[in-house]
């Protein structure tokens, strides 16, 4: 028996024998949680506690629990929440390692590292204190006191005494308290320790964070009481009719027996009954309701049909207990390489979140819920895995009702004993604890009709621990199929992560017995997400790829006064940097570029034109949605000298989760394309002086130094360049290309550019240009013309011609040329793809338009500094000063980026307000380039279709012209 905190002998926090003393049994969710304030029996604990923070367990104020115990001093703290972001020790980020030194199942070995956090904060204890009224009322009930989640384990006292300890941080605690309680005022104190045996199962990849983070609720319940139940809906085969079980546990917590108790199930508007006859003192009796709905509307992430019920309890004509959920009809099966939903093959297209604000840590409030749920739902998201462990129950409550599969993981990862290890799967110690955490899992979200697969948990181990949660999640349900990734013996999915597109394709063909998904792909840390068509185009060709999710929803980062903070911030240690910067959107829910990629790619209609009749067809990806519940528009567009069809798929209706009108889908059919710009001009003079050539035309002029380079752009008098218009090859790295080590395989050309060596420099006059022509070569071995033909009235076309002449050059980072205009020139409108950031490997969403904005919209601030802002097929792009204009025509479609720092000042730079901005505006105009890769941020690379080979001859042309 534990509850020895402190004693000589193994404390229950290191035990992994103790899960729990006198908690109650894990039960489904009574009430929908949208309802929880209209049920009476619930007394919001929420709010300001007394507080008093130890980095060790040896200086916690180990008497605080007395009811003598001052406390009045201390400070308050918000419950729910975590004590790192309220001001109390250091928040850790970390991957793969335990942040503590791994010894299990002690968490309070001396690190060999001094420098580590869990060195002097060994295991940090929070001590807390509230106080609750109790009425005389209240005390003829039974008094359950609720944890919605605790980090990493707790002890609880009332009044002095002790109730009872958990550990298991991401489940509900309960426990009985009503031999506690007495009337008036009465004293509760929970003591919180960061580390526990249970944080061996706790290693996930996030910030580690403490603390009573969810909800404490007391619940005053009649005697005779609900304790769970269990809706479950069997469709018949032919989908015409569904059974529905309610199995319905009743207990008596008093000490008479009671008689003729009525239970109430009431779905579909019919009441079913049974009236249990008797139930003795401390008995529990299980009552099993079947209804039948014939004809039902089936659940589905597309049509999310409801059935409401309600469960009752009468003591004779008297109503004791009343409570509210929802069932959904529906039926998941894998039928032997086919993952089905409702008899289809569903493609689950998803993504994995983190439950993490920015503020409040790892409390997340409904609001947020509500706002994640939306935007998955506007980016065609239809499938959540709720990494790496439960959340709070409201959100399984959106998914019910706006629509989201859910993959509901268990709350266990031993990664830092290694991937898929032998060691946690197999320490028959810790057995108890896994089956605890598919149980608690299992019991607690049952009824949720949004849940089709539950998952054992990420990056566990292997052998005999994970076939007893197997067996516990089949035993607790059979019409949800296991997942896990690390043991496949145990799981009715094979998963397969992070491959690149083709390996999917193969791997996939590869596995006969199983449907196939990446429980995790496409790693959006910072400026990522590219190829990610190229998934789902092997993914739609293949019927047995159920799907894959993007990895991940949010940004992990945590507010810091002006910025988010990240692996480091605090001095954390170990840490793992900005390895938690992996979402679509920012801590703030604000989408990043990629959140529009992958609302293109998940959408549910594809179109095709016919070039030759120009007709349009529509395939639709989804089962239950007909392409006429859409309406579909067609508009006609000229952008530059191009022509486009905009088809879109509005929704007719208002949903949840957007507006009647809402685009679902959208494409964008060139019709016309552009040859580009045609000028007509007269020849420029030019003057030779000793420092190369002056160009003049009618109101300005142009300088061509002795090295070939422009120098110097005068329009009326006033200078327009900070520094020259020159060849640049370079950029910098984003978070996938400096995993793949990119800047040091192509470092050659960092100052390829840089190091020129002019070979000729000569004008001659054409009919309508002057043109100064500058041959040179490259160090990497390489020839490189550059031109410049100047018109009289003012335009200044330059081309750019290379051609290799050595062998085996490295992929080239951009190819293009680059210059930087005086700070002023900030409001950008061009015609290209936009409005949002886009590279080769991730334009899909960003149509071809005339887009307006200032130049801070136009680049991207990653919270993580890194290469940005990029636009591609621009025709044409204009940035402006206020009273200058400068105009920038391709000679075909450009890729452009425009900072107000440049490629220098995102070196080292760790948060955006380190960048040293505003000293001039740095704008890149290029031909291509290299793309951001998509597939993982530990070494995988851009696919080859979008990097520039050194190895073939490039050229391309552009027009310039200050207004
Ligand atoms: C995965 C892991 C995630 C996360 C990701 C990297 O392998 O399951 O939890 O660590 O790598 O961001
Ligand atoms: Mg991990």
């Amino acid at each position: 028996m534990g509850l020895d905190a402190g004693a000589q002998n193994v404390p229950d926090w290191e035990n992994p024998d103790i899960l729990g003393v006198n908690k109650l049994p894990y039960h489904a969710t009574l009430q929908l949680p949208s309802k929880m304030k209209e049920c009476q029996e619930i007394v919001s604990l929420d709010g300001k506690w007394l507080f008093h923070w130890s980095k060790n367990p040896d200086e916690r104020p180990a008497d605080f629990y007395k009811e003598d115990f001052d406390v009045s001093r201390w400070d308050k703290i918000d419950v729910p929440g975590n004590w790192q972001t309220q001001g109390y020790g250091v928040p850790i980020y970390i991957n793969i390692n335990y942040p503590f030194f791994r010894n299990r199942p002690s968490v309070t070995t001396e690190p060999q590292d001094k420098s580590w956090t869990a060195y002097i904060n060994r295991n940090p204890v929070g001590s807390y204190v509230t106080f609750v009224d109790v009425t005389p009322e209240m005390m003829t009930k039974n008094l359950i006191l609720h944890f919605g989640g605790v980090h990493s384990a707790m002890y609880l006292w009332i009044n002095g005494k002790m109730v009872g300890y958990s550990q298991n941080s991401m489940s509900p605690a309960e426990f009985d308290v009503t031999k506690f309680l007495r009337e008036g005022k009465n004293r509760i104190a929970v003591e919180v320790y960061r580390w526990c045996d249970g944080s061996y199962l706790e290693d996930q990849d996030m910030w580690r964070l403490s603390g009573i983070f969810r909800s404490v609720e007391l619940w005053v319940r009649p005697t005779v009481h609900i304790t769970d139940y269990k809706v479950i809906p069997t469709l018949s085969n032919d989908y015409s009719a569904a059974d529905i079980n309610a199995e319905i546990l009743v207990c008596n917590t008093g000490s008479q027996t009671v008689k003729n108790q009525k239970v109430v199930f009431n779905i579909n508007n019919l009441d079913y009954q049974y009236v249990i006859k008797k139930i003795a003192p401390n008995d529990t009796v299980k009552v099993s309701i079947n209804a039948n709905i014939q004809n039902p509307k089936l659940w589905s992430a597309e049509k999310p049909n409801l059935y409401p019920f309600h469960i009752e309890l009468f003591n004779g004509k008297q109503r004791t207990e009343h409570f509210d959920y929802q069932t959904g009809i529906k039926k998941v099966e894998v039928v032997g390489e086919v993952f089905k939903i409702n008899g289809k093959n569903v493609k689950l297209r998803g993504v994995n979140r983190h439950d993490h604000h920015p503020i409040t840590g790892r409390y997340v409030d409904d609001k947020t819920y509500e706002q994640d749920i939306r935007l998955m739902k506007q980016a065609n998201i239809n499938f959540l895995r709720t990494s790496h462990y439960p959340d709070r129950e409201y959100i399984y409550e959106l998914c019910d009702r706006y629509g989201i599969y859910v993959m509901d993981e268990a709350n266990h990862e031993t990664h830092g004993y290694g991937y898929a290890n032998d060691v946690m799967g197999n320490d028959l110690s810790f057995q108890k604890a896994h089956v605890d955490r598919a149980e608690s899992l299992v019991k607690r979200d049952i009824n949720h009709p949004c849940v089709i697969l539950w998952s054992l948990g990420n990056e566990g181990g292997v052998g005999p621990n994970i076939e007893a949660m197997y067996n516990k999640v089949k035993e607790l349900d059979s019409t949800r199929p296991p997942f896990y990734d690390s043991d496949r013996r145990y799981s009715a999915i094979w998963d397969d992560s992070y491959l690149y597109p083709d390996d999917l394709r193969r791997n996939a063909q590869e596995v006969k017995d199983k449907p196939f998904m990446m429980r995790e792909y496409a790693h959006a840390m910072g400026n990522s997400c590219g190829n990610l068509q190229e998934y789902w185009d092997v993914i739609y060709a293949d019927s047995s790829i159920c799907g894959a999710a993007i990895w991940d929803w949010v940004d992990q980062g945590l507010w810091q006064g002006d910025h988010y903070a990240y692996g480091g911030d605090f001095g954390d240690k170990p840490n793992d940097g900005p390895f938690c910067i992996n979402g679509l959107i920012a801590p703030d829910r604000t989408p990043h570029p990629e959140y529009y990629e992958v609302q293109y790619v998940y959408q549910p209609l594809k179109f095709v034109r016919d070039t030759i009749t120009g007709k349009i067809s529509i395939i639709n990806r989804d089962f239950f949605t007909e392409i006429d519940e859409y309406s579909i528009t067609y508009d006609t567009v000229k952008v530059y000298e191009e022509t486009f069809v905009n088809v879109a798929a509005h929704l007719k209706n208002d949903t949840p989760w957007a507006k009647k009108g809402f685009v679902v889908a959208k494409e964008q059919f060139c019709i016309e394309s552009c040859v580009g710009m045609m000028i007509d001009g007269k020849p420029a003079q030019a003057l030779q002086t000793p420092f190369g050539y002056v160009v003049f035309f009618h109101n300005g002029s142009v300088t061509i130094d002795n090295s070939g380079t422009l120098v110097s752009w005068v329009k009326d008098g006033e200078e327009i360049l900070q520094s020259p218009l020159e060849p640049y090859f370079w950029k910098p790295e984003n978070d996938n290309q400096s995993a793949a080590h990119f800047a040091e395989r192509v470092a050659v050309w960092k100052d390829a550019a840089e190091n020129r060596v002019l070979k000729s420099l000569h004008t001659s006059t054409a009919d309508d240009a002057l043109v100064i022509t500058a041959e040179m070569s490259l160090p990497v071995g390489a020839d490189l013309t550059v031109s410049y033909s100047v018109y009289n009235i003012g335009l200044i076309k330059v081309e750019m011609d290379y051609n290799p002449t050595a062998q085996n050059l490295p992929l080239m980072p951009k190819f293009g040329m680059r210059m930087r205009l005086n700070p002023d020139f900030v409001n950008i409108k061009y015609c290209g793809r936009g409005p949002w950031e886009n590279y080769p490997d991730r334009k899909h969403s960003a149509f071809i338009g005339e887009y307006e904005m200032p130049l801070s919209d136009f680049q991207t601030d990653y919270i993580h500094p890194q290469d940005n802002g990029n636009r591609c097929d621009v025709w044409q792009f204009k940035i402006g000063s206020g009273h200058r204009t400068v105009v920038i025509d391709g000679c075909q479609p450009l890729c452009i980026r425009a900072w107000d720092y440049g490629e220098e000042d995102l070196t080292g730079a760790r948060h955006p307000q380190d960048i040293a901005r505003g000293k001039f505006i740095n704008l890149n105009i290029d031909l291509n380039i290299h793309g951001v890769g998509g597939v993982d941020t530990w070494g995988k690379r851009t696919l080859p279709q979008y990097t520039i080979d050194g190895n073939k001859p490039w050229k391309y042309g552009f027009v310039l012209e200050a207004r």
